[in-house]
This record gives C-alpha cells, structure tokens and sequence, in this order.
C-alpha cells in the first residue's frame, strides 16, 4: 500500500501484550505510535490482550502494526488472527514468524542451508539428566530456552553443576533448552529491511553480557556503528543476514544476531519484530544508513500485507 492509501486507513499499533517481554513491547509501540499520528496517519494503540480480536473489530482497524515481542506477538500467533481477520499487517507472516520464535527450528533451517550457528544439542524436559550431561564435554557452554527473548533464562555455564543449575533455570520458561556453544568474540546485529542489509552494530556491553539490564538501560553498553569489522568481513555477514532473512521467509524488518570469532561469524538468532525503543539498535542502523524514526516506521507500515 501506498504510503497515501495508507493515510485514508485506521491503523492500530499493538503493543504491549501477555509475553515476558510486555514493557519493552509498550516503549516500541509507543515510539511507533507517535511517530505515525507526527506523520499524519490515522493510528490508535491496542494493547493486544485476551480480548484483541474484540478490541479490532471495535476500533474498525484496516491495518495492524505489530509492535508485540516475543510469545504472542513474535510467534505467529497474532499473524494468524490477523491472517483470519484479513487485516494486513507489518512484518514477517506466520510461518517466518512462528519458525524465528523457535531458536531451536531455526538453527536447522540455517543448518539445512549450511548458514554458520555454533554447535548446540538440545534437552527435552523429562530427558535423563546424566546422558546429556555426557553429550556436553566443551565447556563453557550457552542455555537458553527455545522460545524466548530478551535473554531472559539464557545463563552461561563452565562446569556440569552450572550447566545442571542453568538447565533448570530455561526450564522455568520452556520445555525445550538449547545448550549451545560459547562464543567468545565481538556480538554484531545486521539489520535487515524487506531484504536488504543495514549497517552492522557492534554491541560491547559494560559488565561483559548482554543480558535484559544492559539491553533496556542506557549507558549499559556501547554501541559501535559501524562495527569494526574488515570490510570482506564486513560484507560477509552482511550476505549472511540476508541469507539468514531469506530462508526463514522473514518479510519487512528483522534483526539478525551474530557472535563473530576471528574470521569466523555464527548466527544466533533472528528477530522478526526488532525493538523499536529510545535504546532499540534497529532504528540506529536504519538512521546510518539515512532513514529517520519516522522514515524507518513508514518503511515497515507501507510493507503490510497478509498471505506472507
Ligand atoms: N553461543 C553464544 N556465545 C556467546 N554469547 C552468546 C551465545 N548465545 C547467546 N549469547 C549471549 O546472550 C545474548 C542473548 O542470546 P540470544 O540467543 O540472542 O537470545 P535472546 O536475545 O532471544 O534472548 C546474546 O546477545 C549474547 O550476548
Ligand atoms: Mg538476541
């Protein structure tokens, strides 16, 4: 849609949402909300609870604008309300966005395609603890739930009790663990919109982790941008983001993570609704490469669409 059709619509940002990240959900929403009324659109907020379905027919909503992180938000499963409720919406579709919620299903997908991702096997609640104890010898070690963001249950293990202790600890938020190689290296993010490859950052937080206090404080980590990388490097992984992108069927804007090694570089991850807050890396690669908030936040609306 046309950026002019796309005044003449009722727009609803959704934000906030039942997942673990909710706060970080209502700063993005906010920040997009304002930037659509600042540039003219006819846009309202919904906070997307149990009763979201209700609240869009309500508010006659034409287009959805999903500023949702992580389980019902990210996953797929608004999509596919939407999808139902034939409202285009920004964004990756169903299955991109169900398949990148999932870090376990996507780092076969990148596997199948031979897209670098460190090493992992994963534990299945209810598996005998000390058989895959054995399957885990390189120390130190990432745990991490499958399904979930903001580093929330991800701790970094050096022995067989930290790892027994850190299996727990993802099992309070999924049933699935992914016990993966450390990396030890510069963390870079590329972002990626409707397929083309932003500038690369470079994430140095202060106290060494980039966990949820030094993702969402400021001044809690440096920012580096464009990341020091050399420049064969540098367009190597930026094809890779790409690639990464492509194959999942991401549509819109992502974010795609990375650790890099020497020459090496391994993918953790993809994001399919980056954030968009004061703090949020999408919006300073997009403003790198010459594209303002409000530049950046129409670039995703007028991608809309269903059947992704
Ligand atoms: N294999 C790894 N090696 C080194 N650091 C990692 C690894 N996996 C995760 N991390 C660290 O943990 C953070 C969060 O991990 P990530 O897989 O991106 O999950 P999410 O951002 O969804 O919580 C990363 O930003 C990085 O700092
Ligand atoms: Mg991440």
């Amino acid at each position: 849609m046309t950026r002019q059709e796309l005044k003449q619509k009722k727009i609803a940002v959704l934000m906030g949402g039942l997942s673990a990240e909710r706060e970080v959900s209502l700063r993005t929403g906010k920040a997009v909300l304002a930037a659509l009324q600042g540039a003219g659109y006819q846009a309202v907020g919904l906070d997307a609870g149990r009763d979201i379905a209700l609240r869009l027919i309500e508010e006659q909503v034409e287009v959805a604008f999903i500023a949702l992180h992580g389980r019902y938000g990210e996953d797929g499963t608004i999509q596919g309300l939407l999808e139902m409720m034939q409202i285009p919406y920004t964004g990756s579709g169903v299955l991109a966005s169900s398949l990148a919620m999932d870090k376990e299903t996507t780092k076969k997908i990148l596997l199948y395609h031979e897209l670098p991702t460190p090493a992992f096997q994963v534990y299945r609640k209810g598996d005998v603890l000390g058989d895959f104890l054995k399957k885990c010898r390189h120390f130190p070690l990432v745990v991490k739930p499958a399904r979930e963001g903001s580093t929330i249950g991800i701790s970094i293990v050096r022995d067989e009790q930290g790892l027994a202790a850190g299996l727990q600890d993802a099992l309070q938020h999924d049933d699935h663990v992914l016990v993966e190689d450390f990396i030890q290296g510069m963390e870079i993010t590329v972002g990626v919109l409707a397929g083309e490859a932003l500038p690369i950052i470079q994430i140095a937080p202060k106290g060494g982790f980039y966990d949820y206090h030094a993702k969402y404080t400021a001044g809690q980590t440096e920012y580096i941008l464009p990341a020091p990388l050399d420049s064969a490097l540098y367009h190597r992984v930026q094809q890779v983001a790409r690639d990464v992108y492509r194959v999942l069927g991401c549509s819109g804007a992502a974010r795609i993570d990375f650790m890099v090694r020497e020459k090496e570089f391994y993918c953790l991850e993809a994001n399919t609704i980056p954030g968009m807050t004061e703090t949020s890396l999408l919006p300073k690669a997009a403003q790198q490469a010459g594209l303002d908030f409000a530049e950046l936040t129409q670039r995703i609306l007028e991608d809309a669409g269903l059947g992704k």
